[in-house]
C-alpha cells in the first residue's frame, strides 16, 4: 500500500560540526555504512521502493552514492572487496532514487512539503537518515508503521467520516 518513502536531508547538520562542514551528515558511517543507506534498507523493508530525497547544497553525495561508480567497481572487479558492494548494488537495483532540492532552510516541515512534487497525492513514509533506528530482532520501525497503517486509515475514516 506504502510505497513511497520521503528522506528529508537538506539540513545544515550544524550539531556535527566540524564533520559535516562539507560532508552531508547522512553520509557519516556508523562502521562502514552511511547512515542514509541504513535508512533506505529500513524503507524497503517496509515494501517501498520509491525512495524520493529532499536534497540541498553540499549533498551531491547522497546521489552519488545510489549510483554507480565504474571506474571504481571496474578496479575492485575479481577482488575479495567486491564482495563490500553487494549490499549497496541490491539497493540501487531493488529501489529507485529521485531527487529534488530545498532551496532554503526553512525547517523539516518545509522539507517535506518540498517533496511534494516527487510524492504526489499519495500516502508515504518518511525517514529521518540521521535518527538511527534498528531493530535486530524483527521489522524495522517503518516496516512496523507501515503493517499499523491500514488499521490507522480505517480507524480515521470510521471516526471522521466523508460527509
Ligand atoms: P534536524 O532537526 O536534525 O536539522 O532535521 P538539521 O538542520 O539537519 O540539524 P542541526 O540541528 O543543524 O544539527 C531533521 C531532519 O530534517 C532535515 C535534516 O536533514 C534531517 O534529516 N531537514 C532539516 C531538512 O531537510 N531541511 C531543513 O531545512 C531542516
Amino acid at each position: 500500500m506504502l510505497k513511497k518513502c520521503l528522506f528529508p536531508a537538506a539540513g545544515y547538520g550544524t550539531r556535527f560540526l566540524p564533520a559535516t562542514k562539507s560532508m552531508p551528515k547522512e553520509m557519516m558511517p556508523v562502521v562502514s555504512k552511511p547512515l542514509i543507506e541504513y535508512g533506505v534498507e529500513e524503507a524497503l523493508q517496509a515494501g517501498m521502493q520509491d525512495i524520493c530525497m529532499v536534497t540541498g547544497r553540499g549533498k551531491r553525495a547522497l546521489e552519488d552514492h545510489f549510483d554507480a561508480n565504474y571506474e571504481l567497481e571496474h578496479q575492485i572487479a575479481g577482488t575479495d572487496k567486491e564482495s563490500l558492494l553487494t549490499n549497496i548494488r541490491q539497493l540501487i537495483n531493488e529501489c529507485s532514487f529521485s531527487y529534488t532540492r530545498q532551496r532554503e532552510m526553512k525547517g523539516l516541515g518545509h522539507a517535506i512539503l518540498s517533496g511534494e512534487s516527487l510524492i504526489g497525492d499519495q500516502p508515504f513514509g518518511v525517514v529521518l537518515a540521521d535518527d538511527l533506528c534498528i531493530n535486530p530482532d524483527g521489522p524495522g520501525v517503518l516496516a512496523q508503521m507501515a503493517k499499523l497503517y491500514p488499521h490507522r486509515v480505517r480507524w480515521i475514516e470510521k471516526q471522521y467520516p466523508l460527509p
